[in-house]
């Protein structure tokens, strides 16, 4: 019998937090997330019939849901959507016992089927290893991006030469995280900040910074300005690092793209380690 979709509500709310426990539970600790955390801030946004939830998408044009596969009652697989201006597919996870029997393909059909009724014409999503990349690839999408985690612990040495001034601006060229939500941050814990670094007259590199709640890890996003030099990176992760120590946060990553990889040898040099990869995929509805 094919799998049954259905939305997550508070009353699946217990067997979908076993799901990421099983699924994502060891790389969530690596991250420093703490999964209880998590449970409790879905409990908030899924209270009263997902009020919360619905009131934050009318306020930013951004929200989510969640898709359940259930087998016999049981919950065994599970898909996040993400809904932005270009939807995103996250943490697609399906019980090793239910495996191969189309489980995962029935959740991204629904989800990509729900977002073609909204309206939505294009939806990524990112892999980080080949058998997810042939799952997603079954559902028609095609790689565009890559990116590679770099990663290590705060505070960052300070022998690095700096060359830049680092400011605070009101914009930066640089998609918006997912659960960057503007004002709304406020409520859901989520702290961003974005950062120019000047050498001269000339900006080299834009940055947007973000701490998510219930993390040990600060993010930094990042857009070159050719020619940037080592220099300016040293700048912002020296602006980085006071930032995200201030904020309580241990350890901090970077995240590189196709046309920011130059940049990897500049922070393997200052003790990164790559952690992770993954492939930008995209599907047009
Ligand atoms: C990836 C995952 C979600 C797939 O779930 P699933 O329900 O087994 O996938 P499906 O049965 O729907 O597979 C659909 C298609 O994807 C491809 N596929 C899925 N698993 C595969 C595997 N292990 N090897 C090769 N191809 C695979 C096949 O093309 C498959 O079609 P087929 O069975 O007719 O050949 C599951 O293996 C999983 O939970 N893995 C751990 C978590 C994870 O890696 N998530 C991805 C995060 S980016």
């Amino acid at each position: 019998m094919p799998a049954k979709i259905t939305t997550l509500t508070k009353t699946d709310l217990a067997s979908y937090i076993e799901l990421v426990r099983a699924g994502f539970g060891a790389e969530l600790a690596a991250r420093g997330t703490s999964i209880a955390g998590v449970a409790r801030l879905a409990r908030v946004l899924l209270s009263c019939r997902s009020l919360p939830l619905r009131t934050i998408e009318l306020l930013t044009h951004r929200g989510l849901f969640i898709l359940l596969a259930k087998e016999g009652g049981r919950a065994v697989g599970m898909l996040t959507v993400l809904k932005k201006s270009v939807p995103i597919l996250i943490g697609a996870y399906v019980r090793e016992e239910y495996r191969r029997s189309g489980v995962a393909l029935a959740l991204i059909d629904e989800a990509l089927s729900r977002l073609k009724g909204l309206g939505y014409l294009r939806v990524q999503g990112a892999v980080f290893d080949h058998t997810a990349q042939l799952l997603v690839e079954r559902a028609g999408f095609v790689p565009y991006d890559h990116i590679d985690l770099y990663q290590r612990s705060l505070p960052l040495g300070t022998g690095y030469p700096a060359d830049g001034s680092v400011q605070r601006a009101r914009r930066v060229d640089i998609p918006r995280h997912p659960y960057d939500l503007g004002p709304i941050n406020a409520l859901t814990g989520v702290r961003t900040r974005r950062l120019v670094v000047r050498s001269g007259q000339r900006e080299a590199l834009e940055a947007m910074l973000i701490a998510l709640p219930h993390q040990r890890v600060g993010e930094v996003q990042l857009r070159i300005i050719p020619p940037a030099s080592e220099g300016a990176l040293h700048a912002l992760l020296g602006a980085a690092d006071g930032w995200f120590t201030k904020l309580g946060r241990t350890m901090i990553s970077v995240s590189l793209h196709d046309d920011t990889q130059a940049l990897a040898s500049i922070l393997i040099e200052e003790g990164f380690v790559k952690r992770h990869s993954w492939v930008q995929m995209a599907v047009d509805l």
